[in-house]
């Protein structure tokens, strides 16, 4: 194993699919092991968490470990992460010290760093997270960054072979409407799961909502690697056809970043056609409906469809607990 987890692109789909059978046991048997005994894991949030904070939380406590949360600029020191700079600002401390301090306490550390939207070419390098790799020696996991959600695709994963199987399904990750522009860390890090899982995958978006141009090649390559296949459209309804996961996302146009009145502007084209509703799913084969929460009902999805027996949120969102604590028992064994 890697000694971080900050992307799927750094396993092989064997690993991957390793960490599923890993957490499908630990599922049906909760408190079984306890591989942290002793052990603390720090969990820093530069931004707000429901499902990441509780799940990572309460699976470090399943696992007998300590979970030690930090919010930078909030009940810790706010964090500088650039090297070389003079630090004459509003950053009291710096990642360095942080980092190296911190893992004299601790086994491992999760970091949630979203993206600011404001300098596309910066921030598709993830420079954060990848501050926190370069300087731990201990394992990084990554729970959410500016361009990889990867705990949140092993569920999505998790969650597709639970309730369809471990065949290929035809999956299409649709773009949605949504009042401002959000991160792309998702549907990135699903697109790169679903292709390294051999997934036939449709990707849906308006023009100019294009994903990061190596990571479709990553994207690319992976699906003709493990047996699956990507295309594209930018028509929501023709998208949904005889599709049998939808997994609804809004993002960003990297076009704007550092635009977002711009971008709000351009996306108010998109309001009433970019929706999950009955008459979309009508024309999949019986498609279960996901999408990584939080969510906004009669934007994103309406009620009908998230309400429905298709409707795979919640299982969702539970798996999030599974695979985090099978991430965590293997990178710290
Ligand atoms: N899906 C997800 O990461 O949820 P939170 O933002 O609530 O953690």
């Amino acid at each position: 194993m890697n000694k971080d987890f900050l992307t799927t692109e750094h396993f092989s789909t064997a690993e991957l699919k390793g960490l599923i059978d890993h957490a499908v046991a630990l599922k049906s048997d909760r408190l079984a092991t306890k591989p942290l005994s002793g052990k603390s894991i720090a969990l820093v949030f530069f931004n707000p968490s429901l499902r990441t904070r509780a799940s990572m939380q309460i699976g470090i406590y399943e696992l007998g470990g300590n979970a030690v949360i930090l919010e930078p600029g909030g009940t810790s020191w706010t964090l500088e992460h650039r090297e070389g700079v003079v630090m004459d600002g509003n950053k009291t401390e710096h990642l360095n010290e942080f980092v190296r301090v911190l893992e004299r306490y601790v086994s491992a550390i999760g970091v949630r760093t979203f993206a600011a939207l404001e300098d596309w070419e910066t921030e598709r390098t993830d420079p954060i997270l990848k501050a926190f790799a370069r300087y731990a020696s201990i394992p990084i996991i990554n729970l959410e960054s500016a361009m990889h959600h990867p705990c949140q695709s092993m569920a999505d994963m998790m969650t597709i072979r639970e309730h369809l199987g471990t065949q290929k399904k035809k999956v299409l990750l649709t773009w949605a409407w949504h009042p401002k522009p959000l991160p792309m860390a998702v549907p990135n890090s699903f697109a790169l799961a679903a292709a390294q899982f051999g997934h036939d995958l449709r990707i849906a978006h308006p023009k100019g909502y294009e994903l990061d141009d190596a990571l479709l090649g990553q994207i690319q390559s992976q699906a003709a690697a493990n047996g699956g296949s990507v295309e594209f459209t930018n028509d929501p309804d023709e998208a949904f056809n005889g599709i049998e996961v939808v997994y609804a996302k809004s993002f960003g146009s990297k076009n704007f970043y550092g635009d977002p009145e711009g971008e709000i502007r351009e996306r108010a084209l998109y309001r009433d056609k970019w929706i999950v509703d009955d008459a979309k799913m009508s024309k999949t084969a019986d498609a279960r409906f996901m999408h990584c929460l939080p969510v906004r009902r009669n934007v994103i999805v309406t009620d009908s469809v998230i309400d429905s027996p298709n409707s795979i949120v919640v299982d969702e969102a539970e798996n999030r607990l599974h695979i985090q604590k099978a991430i965590m028992t293997e990178l710290i064994k």
